[in-house]
């Protein structure tokens, strides 16, 4: 299958994503959005791809939702069509995503880089929420997930200035995992990947599950939840594999059963 505005390359048990619009800096227009849903959707089935990273090039991440699109939206429009809430099927993929951001991750890019699990960076990656320039506020969870990431003081000089800031800074504030040299990105990325993915993907789903829950619920529920995820693992043949590889001083062969 061939995508207008998405790379798809297979690595391993890796599927790399590469957005690919560079005349307008990989901006999020619906047809990139639907793709994206597409590919995922696609990966999240196939049993031989066990995480994914998704990244853009060197220049951007992605420079937001694409402005010429959005421009002569109203509102009626955009609140009965629900504009833009195709993001949150990225969101609900279920696999192990890693964001791969160079350049420019701005408004929606950054916002597309917060949805991913975690973030690796390259050292010229440059994260804002310039939606206030425009007159709009960021609509794919930037108030949210960024405030989350960084703290409010961060979030609110952020989405009240609309100034970038750049990889040092963003690692500091905890938005960006690791950084890297640029022309390392993406093979870092696909290799923290490829490791995720060789692991009891039963255990890797559930540790997605448990981490994200911990933005949605009190620290007492989410420890009852992890709690109960943690006992369950229990009942999986990797759980035995993996403790018995690790007393036969051995590496352990999952099975993901
Ligand atoms: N939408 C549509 N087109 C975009 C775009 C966007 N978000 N960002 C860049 N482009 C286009 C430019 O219009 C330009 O196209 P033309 O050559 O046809 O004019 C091309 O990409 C290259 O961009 P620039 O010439 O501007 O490149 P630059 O290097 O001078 O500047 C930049 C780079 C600082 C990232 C600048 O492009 C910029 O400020 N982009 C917009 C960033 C922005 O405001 N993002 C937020 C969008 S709103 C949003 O995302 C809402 C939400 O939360 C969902």
């Amino acid at each position: 299958m061939s995508y207008e505005t998405i790379l798809l390359e297979t690595r391993g048990r890796v599927a790399l994503i590469t957005l690919n619009r560079p005349q307008a800096l990989n901006a999020l227009n619906s047809t990139v959005m639907n793709e994206l849903r597409q590919v995922l959707t696609a990966i999240q089935s196939d049993d031989a791809i066990g995480a994914a990273v998704l990244t853009g090039s060197e220049k951007a991440f992605a420079a937001g939702a694409d402005i010429k699109e959005m421009q002569s939206l109203n509102f009626i429009d955009a609140y009965l069509g629900d504009f833009i809430s195709g993001w949150d099927d990225v969101a609900s993929f279920r696999k192990p995503l890693i964001a791969a951001v160079s350049g420019f991750a701005l408004g929606g890019g950054c916002e597309l880089a917060m949805i991913c699990d975690f973030i690796i960076a390259s050292k010229t990656a440059k994260f804002g929420q310039p939606e206030i320039t425009l007159g709009v506020i960021p609509g794919m969870g930037g108030t949210q997930r960024l405030t989350r990431a960084v703290g409010k003081a961060k979030a609110m000089d952020l989405c009240l200035t609309g100034r970038m800031m750049d990889a040092q800074e963003a690692e500091s504030a905890g938005l960006v995992a690791r950084i890297v040299e640029p022309e390392r990105l993406v093979e870092e990325a696909v290799a923290a990947a490829e490791k995720i993915a060789g692991f009891s993907q039963p255990a890797v789903r559930m540790a997605k599950e448990a981490v994200n829950r911990a933005f949605e619920q009190t620290l007492g529920e989410g420890l009852r939840f992890e709690r109960r995820l943690f006992h369950s693992l229990f009942a999986t043949e990797d759980q035995k594999e993996g403790m018995a590889a690790f007393i036969e001083k051995r590496r352990a062969d999952f099975k993901n059963r």
